[in-house]
C-alpha cells in the first residue's frame, strides 16, 4: 500500500463540478477580474482498467471566475470521443500517451490500418479564431465554451496540411496574434513541419519543413524575435517501429544521448533554416523563453539530464512515491553564428517545472523573471513554488507544509511597469484537508494576498490560462 501525502492529485475526480461561489480568505484586488482557466487529467480508470501514465488520464476543465473580490468556481469533463467510447464501452478505448486499448486480435490488426487517434485534449488550453480550444499532442484541438465549460467538438481547420504529432504549446506573437506551432510527420520519410495561423483564420501556412530520420519526442519550442527553435532531444523513435509495434505510443522512444540535442533555428518570417547547433544531451517538456542578443541567440529550458522523468511519471511510480523524482533546472543555451555547438550554463540550481514568464510582454525578448513549480521534499513531487530571476540566478519560495501545488499563471497588473508588477495565479492541494484551493500570491514577493477553497480534491492539472474580458490576457503557448 502507498501512503503519498499528495495522492488525491494523481486520483480520479468521479464528479463534475456545478459553478458554485466559493469561499474567499484575504483581499482579492478589484482590478483581477477575469477567469483562470485550467485542464488536466481526472479520469485514470475506466472499467476494470487503469491508464498506465500521469499524462493518459480523461481531461477534466476547471475554471474560477473572479468578479468583485469573489471567486466562482467549477469542473467539467471534456467531451471527446475518447471520453465518449470509453463511458460508452467501460474501457479505455483509445490509445493515449503510455496506454493503449485491450485490443482483441482483429482489433489490433485493423487499429494499424485505421487507428483510433486520441482526441483527449488534457494538457493545455489556447484560443484560435474567436474560440476557445483545449490541446494535446495529437492534433485535434477540441473546442469548448469558457463560460459553461461545455465542450463544443473538434476543430476544423481550412486547410489541407498533415501531420501526426504536435505541440499543445503554440506560441503566439503578442503584436500580431499569429499562432506558431509545428507538426510531426511520421512515416517512411518523416519530417517536422512549422506553420503559422494569422488571426483570426483557421487556416495553418507552412512556413519550414524538416527532414528527419527519428523523429525526436518534444513537448515544446522556442520563439524568438526572428527565429523558431525545434530543440531535438536525444529521445527519438523509429516511426515504423511505432506503426508496427504494437506497443503504447511513448515505450517506442529510446534515449540514445550519443545524438547530442540539437536546435534547428528557423527564420520565422521566410522559414529559411539559419542553421543547426548541438548541444550535450537532455531532454525537456518546456522551454521557458527565447531571445536574441548581440547576434547570439539564448535558449532558456527546464532541463533534465535524461528522458528519466517520463519513466517516473507513471501513475504507478507516483502513486508510490520516488525520492529521485526532481523537477527540472533552468538552463541556457547560447546559440552563437561563430559556432556549431550550443554553449549550455546553468542559470539556477532551484528545480524548476511548469515555467511561466510574462509572456504578453516579455515572450522572445530579453528579461528577468521566471515562475514555477518545484519540489523541496525529496518524493514529495511539486510542493513549492518558485520565482527565478534568471539575471541572478536568485530565487524566491513559496512553500506550506503538506501543500502540492501547480503551475503559477502570472497576471499582470493593468498598467504595470515592473516585469514582475501582479499576481500569480495557483491551485494548490491541500493534503491534510483532502481539498484544493485557489492561491493568489503578490508575483513579485510570492507572499499571500488571498486563496479561495475548493470543495473537493483536484487530481493536479498541466496547464491553464488567464481570461481577462473574455480575452486571453497571457497567452502563453
Ligand atoms: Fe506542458
Amino acid at each position: 500500500m502507498n501512503n503519498v501525502p499528495y495522492l488525491a492529485g494523481v486520483t480520479s475526480l468521479d464528479d463534475e463540478q456545478p459553478w458554485q461561489e466559493i469561499p474567499v480568505k484575504g483581499d482579492l484586488p478589484d482590478w483581477l477580474e477575469g477567469t483562470l482557466l485550467r485542464n488536466g487529467p481526472a479520469v485514470f480508470e475506466v472499467g476494470e482498467r487503469t491508464y498506465n501514465h500521469w499524462f493518459d488520464g480523461l481531461a477534466m476543465l476547471r475554471a474560477f471566475s473572479i468578479r468583485d473580490g469573489t471567486v466562482r468556481f467549477g469542473a467539467r469533463y471534456l467531451r471527446t470521443k475518447s471520453f465518449a467510447q470509453a463511458m460508452e464501452s467501460g474501457t479505455i478505448a483509445r490509445s493515449e500517451f503510455a496506454t493503449d486499448p485491450c485490443r482483441t486480435l482483429f482489433g489490433r490488426i485493423m487499429s494499424i490500418f485505421r487507428p483510433a487517434i486520441t482526441d483527449n485534449a488534457n494538457i493545455n488550453i489556447t484560443r484560435l479564431a474567436d474560440e476557445f480550444v483545449a490541446m494535446t499532442e495529437t492534433p485535434i484541438p477540441v473546442r469548448f465554451d469558457p463560460e459553461t465549460l461545455k465542450t463544443l467538438g473538434p476543430v476544423t481547420f481550412d486547410d489541407d496540411v498533415r501531420g501526426d504529432l504536435t505541440t499543445a504549446h503554440p506560441h503566439h506573437d503578442a503584436a500580431t496574434g499569429t499562432l506558431y506551432n509545428y507538426l510531426t510527420k511520421l512515416g517512411r520519410t518523416s519530417s517536422y513541419r512549422l506553420f503559422r495561423i494569422d488571426s483570426p483564420s483557421r487556416k495553418r501556412e507552412l512556413i519550414a519543413s524538416l527532414e528527419v530520420d527519428r523523429p525526436a519526442y518534444m513537448h515544446s519550442f522556442g520563439l524568438s524575435e526572428r527565429y523558431l527553435i525545434v530543440t531535438e532531444f536525444p529521445f527519438v523513435v523509429n516511426p515504423l517501429r511505432l506503426a508496427f509495434s504494437g506497443k503504447p505510443f511513448i515505450t517506442n522512444y529510446q534515449w540514445q544521448p550519443e545524438r547530442g540535442t540539437r536546435f534547428h533555428v528557423f527564420d520565422r518570417d521566410t522559414g529559411k533554416q539559419v542553421g543547426t547547433w548541438e548541444g550535450p544531451p537532455c531532454f525537456a517538456f518546456h522551454h521557458v523563453n527565447a531571445f536574441e542578443m548581440e547576434s547570439t541567440l539564448y535558449v532558456d529550458i527546464a532541463t533534465y539530464p535524461d528522458a528519466r522523468i517520463v519513466e517516473q511519471l507513471y501513475l504507478e511510480n507516483l502513486r508510490e512515491g520516488d525520492k529521485d523524482l526532481h523537477p527540472g533546472k533552468l538552463h541556457r543555451f547560447a546559440l552563437s553564428p561563430h559556432a556549431t555547438d550550443a554553449r549550455r550554463e546553468v542559470l539556477s540550481e532551484v528545480g524548476l517545472e511548469l515555467p511561466r514568464i510574462n509572456y504578453a510582454r516579455r515572450n522572445g525578448l530579453p528579461y528577468t523573471y521566471v515562475w514555477g513549480a518545484g519540489n523541496r521534499k525529496p518524493g514529495h513531487f511539486t510542493d513549492q513554488l518558485v520565482k527565478i530571476d534568471v539575471r541572478t540566478g536568485e530565487a524566491i519560495l513559496w512553500y506550506e507544509e503538506g501543500t502540492y501545488p501547480g503551475e503559477p499563471v502570472f497576471v499582470s497588473r493593468p498598467d504595470a511597469a515592473a516585469e514582475d508588477d501582479g499576481l500569480v495565479l495557483s491551485v494548490v492541494l491541500d493534503a491534510a484537508r483532502d481539498a484544493s484551493f485557489l492561491l493568489v500570491l503578490d508575483a513579485r514577493s510570492l507572499t499571500e494576498i488571498a486563496r479561495a477553497r475548493v470543495p473537493v480534491a483536484l487530481p493536479f492539472s498541466f496547464h491553464g490560462q488567464f481570461l481577462r474580458n473574455e480575452e486571453v490576457v497571457d497567452l502563453h503557448r
